[in-house]
């Protein structure tokens, strides 16, 4: 399913009355199989895009259209949180089932899907264990199983592995791609790192500072599978690059501003 996000902006009221401007006239798409990245600053109004794709907030202007048939059982969007949002008192099969629960799936098929995912999910004999017996790798990967179990169109990840060290980082950065090339769901995944971005996108989409809105979209001219190896290619060092000189002058007047 392709994701087409027209002219969108988002104004927060909060409790006093006064406003804060998230969004400003945000058009971007996500092809049906494609992996885009949204980069931006911290405050940029990232995850509040996730949640007016996801239709958990509404847009203050514009609309954001889903596209191509959705098959009955299919749920439109997933959400992988950042923090890693499981229920603590279910196990991870029960976790990875709770959305077919609310699907109203019999028991049967929902533990059969669950065994799938927790297999693809690399997750076999944990099924019994709760969420505080795992590694914060692991239970991101509940996340991931929890969120694919729903069969979801679009994929929405909120820099779903930034709470991890560099090196878990990285495992579950193959990982992810290597079930995203099994499965090849659309996927829209928010992260301030440049490196992610463009080591697992296919297209970049780089917010502006507060009101976000899309300073560019830059394009991966990296081959697939991507391997580590691509970290040093010329394709990717253009891209970052690119997507640096961009986001430079921002960062460096938000240096300013903080007085630094
Ligand atoms: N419910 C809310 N009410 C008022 N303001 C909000 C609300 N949620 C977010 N904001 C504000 O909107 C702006 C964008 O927030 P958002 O969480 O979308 O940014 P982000 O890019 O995801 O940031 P981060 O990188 O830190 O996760 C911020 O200034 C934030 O304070
Ligand atoms: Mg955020």
């Amino acid at each position: 399913m392709r994701v087409a996000v027209e002219r969108v902006s988002k104004t927060y009221a909060d409790r006093r009355g006064a406003s804060v401007e998230a969004l400003r006239d945000v058009s971007l798409t996500v092809d049906a199989e494609e992996f885009v990245a949204l980069l931006g600053p911290s405050g940029c109004g990232k995850s509040t895009l996730l949640a007016l794709v996801a239709g958990l907030l509404a847009p203050s202007a514009g609309a954001i259209y889903f596209e191509g048939d959705l098959p009955p059982g299919r749920a439109a969007t997933a959400m992988v949180f950042q923090e890693f949002a499981l229920f603590p008192w279910r196990t991870v099969q029960a976790n990875v089932e709770f959305g077919l629960e609310e699907a109203g799936l019999p028991a049967a098929a929902r533990a059969a899907r669950a065994r799938d995912l927790i297999q693809l999910t690399g997750l076999a004999g944990f099924e019994a264990r709760y969420p505080h017996q795992l590694s914060g790798g692991m239970r991101q990967r509940v996340g991931i199983a929890r969120a694919l179990a729903v069969d979801p169109a679009v994929l929405l990840m909120d820099e779903p592995f930034s709470a991890l060290d560099a090196q878990t980082r990285q495992l579950m950065q193959e990982e992810l791609l290597q079930i995203w090339e099994r499965t090849r769901t659309t996927i829209l995944y928010v992260t301030h790192n440049i490196q992610e971005a463009v080591y697992l996108a296919d297209r970049v989409v780089v917010l502006s500072r507060r009101p976000g809105s899309v300073l560019a979209t830059v394009p991966v001219g990296l081959a697939r599978p991507r391997a580590e190896a691509m970290l040093g290619a010329p394709a990717f060092i253009a891209a970052a690059d690119r997507i640096w000189s961009l986001i430079k002058s921002e960062a460096r007047e938000a240096l300013r501003e903080a007085g630094a």
